[in-house]
């Protein structure tokens, strides 16, 4: 029987939740997609228009279906949190049921269960201020939007989650190790994920057999990527000191994903696996 996927933080074709979407359509499973609400137009109509035919293009010359787009902002867990000038904001009026719990009720209610679910989001406002000059408002805004959001989608997803499903999230080397740039608070987002994951295999494991590990990826060219404004920098010092002296192909990630999910990773969770051609290896540069 195939699997069905719940991917959330796709709202193009240049990221990672993309990339992994298509291995896993690739190896048969049914791809649903959780969108930024702000960013939810923008993507459908693209999707629409044929402006990604090109990436949906499958090994085996297919082209990926996406069976649904939710709207989501994981911010928000239930219509109560939702403060007024976000209620109102024009951004968000067209769509409807985008907290997390809403739109667990709506993929229960569209297809009863999923067997994957995958966390591809992050957002810091501050990230680009140094931690020393990160305001508390922004450093719980990193968290909010990068860590709990997870916390929340796998809380919310597990009831409707088939036992023996999997569960990943994307991680950054930046919780572990000194990465100048990465700021506002996101290394601490990151180091707060990696240390859920294991909390959370633990938890998700007993009650539920759902699998839970968390991808290291090294750098690429996303939209939130190039926000953060240092990626090509990382991009070069990764060619120039990894193992592997290589382009890591968000591809790449993608294939580690559908590994994670499927059959032969049946005994891994709750860890942190790197797909970053070895940089985290290094200990200097080269
Ligand atoms: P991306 O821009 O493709 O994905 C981030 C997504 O998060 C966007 O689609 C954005 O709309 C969405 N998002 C932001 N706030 C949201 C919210 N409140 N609710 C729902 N969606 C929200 O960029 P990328 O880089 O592929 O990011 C995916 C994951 O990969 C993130 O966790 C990121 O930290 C991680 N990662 C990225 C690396 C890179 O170099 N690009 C390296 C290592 C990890």
């Amino acid at each position: 029987k195939g699997k069905r996927a719940f991917i959330a933080g796709i709202a193009d074709d240049n990221g990672y939740g993309w990339a992994i979407a298509k291995s896993l359509a690739a190896a048969g499973a049914e791809i649903l997609v959780g969108t930024w609400v702000p960013a939810l137009n923008i993507f459908e109509t693209s999707l629409r228009r044929g402006k990604f035919d090109e990436s949906r293009v499958l090994p085996d010359g297919s082209l990926m279906e996406i069976a649904k787009v939710y709207a989501l902002d994981a911010v928000y867990d239930s219509p109560e949190d939702v403060p007024e000038d976000v209620k109102t904001n024009k951004r968000y009026a067209g769509a409807s049921n985008w907290t997390v719990q809403e739109v667990a009720a709506t993929v229960k209610q569209d297809y009863g269960t999923i067997d994957i679910l995958v966390h591809s989001l992050a957002n810091g406002p501050e990230v680009t201020k140094p931690l020393l000059e990160t305001s508390r408002k922004g450093y719980l805004a990193a968290l909010s939007a990068s860590s709990y959001s997870y916390v929340s989608l796998l809380k919310h997803f597990i009831p409707i989650m088939n036992p023996g499903g999997s569960s990943i999230s994307l991680t950054y080397i930046a919780s572990e190790k000194i990465i100048p740039g990465y700021g506002g608070g996101m290394s601490s987002a990151k180091a707060a994920l990696e240390s859920d994951t294991r909390v959370l295999s633990f938890e998700a494991g007993r009650q539920h057999k759902i699998r839970v590990n968390t991808i290291s990826a090294g750098p690429l060219r996303s939209r939130a990527a190039k926000a953060i404004g240092f990626i090509d920098t990382m991009i070069d010092y990764s060619l120039a000191n990894s193992p592997l002296q290589k382009e890591l192909l968000a591809d790449e990630v993608g294939n580690a994903a559908a590994f994670l999910a499927s059959p032969l990773a049946s005994a891994i969770t709750g860890t942190v696996i790197y797909v970053d051609n070895g940089l985290h290896a290094m200990g200097v540069g080269v």
